[in-house]
């Protein structure tokens, strides 16, 4: 595909799929002749988990919006910033692994790498312990597949968790507008930049945008350290961890693509496309393209340069890129630690919908 017809048009989804890191790299950082805001297509795409929300969201929307909508949080997904963390996210890992109760087999997904992330960021959020698992359902409920055929059945669903969702942050940002906590929504309740609707669309973002992905991406490494051997090398240090997980997120990105809509006619690749089309750039595709990555198809734990697009590029780049690496670091040199083997079944892979990553990794430990 990425040599024989690296930009087409996909008639069924109609959308142009974009599958070389040139070209990726180009659209993603081009945010004016690519445009985040989907609802300016000819067509509107079918609705997915991480855009429907309604509101204006800074993933979704465009210069001068977008610097008003993410730069009062900036500062706090640095990386200096998001680093003072690091104790507490290692003490929920504990905390979630201390909670196994058969030491020696564990799923990866369910026992550590679904539960980290929503602890995570609802502790940040500043959400009470006591709905985290509310939480956890609600984003479930509205990241659904990305197939046309499937969206039926998940609509109900979804439109609940949408309807309770904005209920339930519309009282939490009441009672913090005054102020005095260190938590996002406070900071979000109390940013003059955002009115109400921003401020729930934020919330419920950062909700959605940090579970999945940072779910699949501890998984991912897990997966990937024992099809290719590594786990060994990666625990005893003569691997660099840190270094491993960021040739899992171009190996098996867990956001394998992204969407666009042209706001002029544009070449690209050789085809032309029309203002008003849709463009989905494949993130998977384009970090594994040769012309960019050395054997791009070989899971290379210390491949340096590592350019890969896995969290985006461009004003879009992922926020929480610095929040997802500490966790991923974490989750695995807590697994490392506390188990001298993991051996994973990988028998049984059933892939996850939408995101690359498994509903399930069961591993014998010990
Ligand atoms: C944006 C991937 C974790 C919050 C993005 C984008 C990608 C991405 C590819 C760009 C979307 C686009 O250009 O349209 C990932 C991956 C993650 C991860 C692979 C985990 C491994 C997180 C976490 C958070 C987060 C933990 C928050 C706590 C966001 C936000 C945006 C974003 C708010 C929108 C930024 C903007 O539009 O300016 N992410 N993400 N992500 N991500 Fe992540």
């Amino acid at each position: 595909m990425r040599q024989d017809d690296p930009v087409r048009y996909d008639e069924r989804r109609q959308t142009w799929d974009v599958f070389r890191y040139e070209e990726v790299d180009r659209v993603l950082r081009d945010h004016e002749t690519f445009s985040s805001d989907l609802t300016t297509a000819d067509i509107q795409p079918p609705r997915v988990g991480d855009d429907d929300s309604g509101f204006r969201t800074m993933l979704r929307a465009d210069p001068p919006d977008h610097g008003r909508l993410r730069e009062f949080v900036n500062e706090r997904f640095q990386p200096g910033t998001i680093r003072q963390n690091r104790a507490r996210i290692e003490e929920l890992t504990v905390k979630q692994l201390d909670q196994l109760e058969d030491e020696r087999r564990i799923d990866v997904v369910s026992d550590l790498a679904d539960p980290l992330p929503v602890s995570v960021i609802a502790e940040l959020l500043g959400i009470p312990t006591d709905r985290r698992e509310q939480f956890k359902e609600w984003s479930d409920a509205l990241v659904t597949p990305d197939a046309e055929d499937t969206e039926q059945a998940h609509e109900t669903q979804r439109q609940d968790a949408w309807t309770e969702m904005q209920t339930y942050f519309s009282e939490l940002i009441d009672e913090r507008e005054n102020g005095g906590g260190d938590d996002l929504i406070t900071l979000a309740a109390t940013a003059r930049e955002l009115d109400r609707e921003e401020t729930i669309g934020f919330c419920i973002l950062l909700l959605i945008a940090g579970n999945v992905t940072t779910t699949n991406l501890i998984t991912n490494a897990v997966w990937c350290f024992e099809e290719h051997d590594v786990t060994e090398r990666v625990r005893s240090g003569e691997i660099d961890r840190t270094q491993a997980i960021e040739e899992v997120l171009r190996y098996r990105s867990p956001v394998q693509m992204v969407r666009r809509v042209a706001t002029e006619d544009v070449k690209l690749g050789g085809r032309r496309i029309t203002a008003g089309e849709r463009v989905t750039p494949w993130i998977g595709s384009a970090n594994r393209d040769p012309t960019m990555f050395d054997a791009p198809e070989a899971f290379r734990p210390e491949r340096q340069p590592n350019p890969h697009l896995a969290f985006g590029r461009g004003i879009h780049y992922c926020l929480g890129a610095p929040l997802a690496r500490i966790e991923a670091d974490v989750a695995l040199g807590e697994l490392l630690d506390r188990f001298s083997t993991i051996e994973p079944d990988l028998t049984d892979r059933t892939p996850r919908p939408t995101f690359h990553g498994l509903t399930a990794l069961p591993c014998a430990v010990g």
